[in-house]
């Protein structure tokens, strides 16, 4: 356990699906929150959830990456002792149409957060990254020690570029900075509260919410981009991570700043198990009780076949491993969804504090 007493986290993109999930977590640790979103694929309802579920507040400024003046405003504001980085666009298809917007606000927008971190002499950092850096893996499962960068969409080749410059930062400054990069898998799920979920304003990419939608009627079929992979049903195949496990993950790594000077260093949030598009919905009809009927089309463009992590390095250095199963990421999702069929839309708007 962590000495998180009276300590702060900043954690930008906190109004977001996985953001907020984290704060409740490091609220439900002990740690002081100080967040920003600039509100453009989230809503600040989120957090007036995580007050309510938590009851501990937050402290809201809407703010945006590219906000080079109002970002350092914050650290002169605040006492901060550590930053999780959440803040970014995260759409494939969308990144491939609009590359430099993506560059732009992932790579800038955590530019903009170093350089202010440097100037308030903030060297503790915890950066949201993805499994898409591995590209199309040449072994299973994968481990972080896999190469990187051999990425065919932008909103991937974002997340890798970020690593190699928070990399190259701390081989520049190894005494300073200490940095952990997270490699998520494929986060889904939702506070078992029903309280809490993936409320994004801009439309679904991922698959769980497509089979939530088919299954309450929003949708009339499911389209499975592809049964002819050589999987076990042909279908895709990823590593699904309750998102509550993905955000005790990040408690964990803060622990493991504290435990040691790391300079940089990357881990898989997974839970090691590879689960294709046919099982996910299977599980999802059994939990649900629900029929999700399928249209099966054509392979997605850019999708690789099989993704699932090697949890070795998480479970030995961060002390962590999923708990939830995949029964609890479809009830939850479920139970979100049922409960908040307009996610945060028709909650009041949380005010921001001026900065
Ligand atoms: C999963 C599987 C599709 C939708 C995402 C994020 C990426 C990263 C990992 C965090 C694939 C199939 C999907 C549908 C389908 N997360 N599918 N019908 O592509 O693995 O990547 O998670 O950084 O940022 O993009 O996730 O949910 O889109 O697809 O058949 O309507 O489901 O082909 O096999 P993906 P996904």
């Amino acid at each position: 356990m962590s000495a998180s007493k009276d300590k702060t986290v900043f954690v930008t993109g906190g109004a977001g699906f996985i953001g907020s999930h984290c704060i409740v977590e490091l609220l439900e640790a002990g740690y002081k929150v100080v967040t920003i979103d600039n509100l453009t694929n989230s809503r600040s309802g989120a957090l007036k959830r995580v007050e309510e579920l938590t009851g501990k507040s937050v402290t809201f400024y809407q703010c945006d990456m590219l906000d080079a003046v109002a970002l350092e405003a914050v650290f002169a504001k605040h006492h901060i002792d550590y930053v999780i980085h959440f803040a970014a666009m995260k759409a494939v298809g969308e990144s491939m149409l609009f590359p430099l917007i993506y560059y732009k606000n992932n790579v800038i927008g955590t530019i903009n957060l170093v350089e202010a971190m440097k100037k308030h002499n903030v060297t503790q950092l915890v950066f949201s990254s993805s499994c898409t850096v591995y590209g199309d893996p040449a072994t299973l499962p994968i481990t972080e020690d896999h190469p990187t960068g051999n990425v065919t969409n932008v909103y991937g080749r974002t997340k890798y570029l970020i690593e190699e410059m928070l990399k190259d930062l701390s081989r520049a400054d190894p005494d300073k900075w200490n940095i952990i990069s997270l490699r998520y898998f494929n986060p889904v799920g939702a506070h078992p509260s029903g309280r809490m979920g993936e409320d994004p304003t801009k439309p679904f990419t991922n698959l769980m919410p497509y089979i939530s939608q088919v299954a309450i009627g929003k949708r009339d079929k499911l389209t499975i981009f592809g049964d002819d992979y050589d999987t076990v049903d042909g279908t895709g195949v990823r590593d699904y991570i309750h998102v509550m496990d993905l955000a005790s993950g990040h408690v964990a790594a803060l622990d493991r700043l504290d435990s040691e000077h790391l300079r940089y260093k990357t881990y898989n949030l997974g839970t090691g198990c590879g689960v294709s598009v046919l099982q996910l919905v299977r599980a999802f009809e059994a939990v649900t009780k629900t029929q999700v009927p399928l249209d099966i089309q054509p392979r997605r463009e850019g999708d690789i076949v099989s993704m699932y992590a090697n949890t070795d390095l998480s479970k030995r250095e961060l002390k962590w491993q999923t708990k939830y199963t995949l029964e609890n990421m479809c009830e939850d999702f479920w139970r979100w969804q049922t409960q908040n069929p307009n996610g945060y839309a028709d909650d009041a708007p949380y005010e921001p504090e001026t900065l």
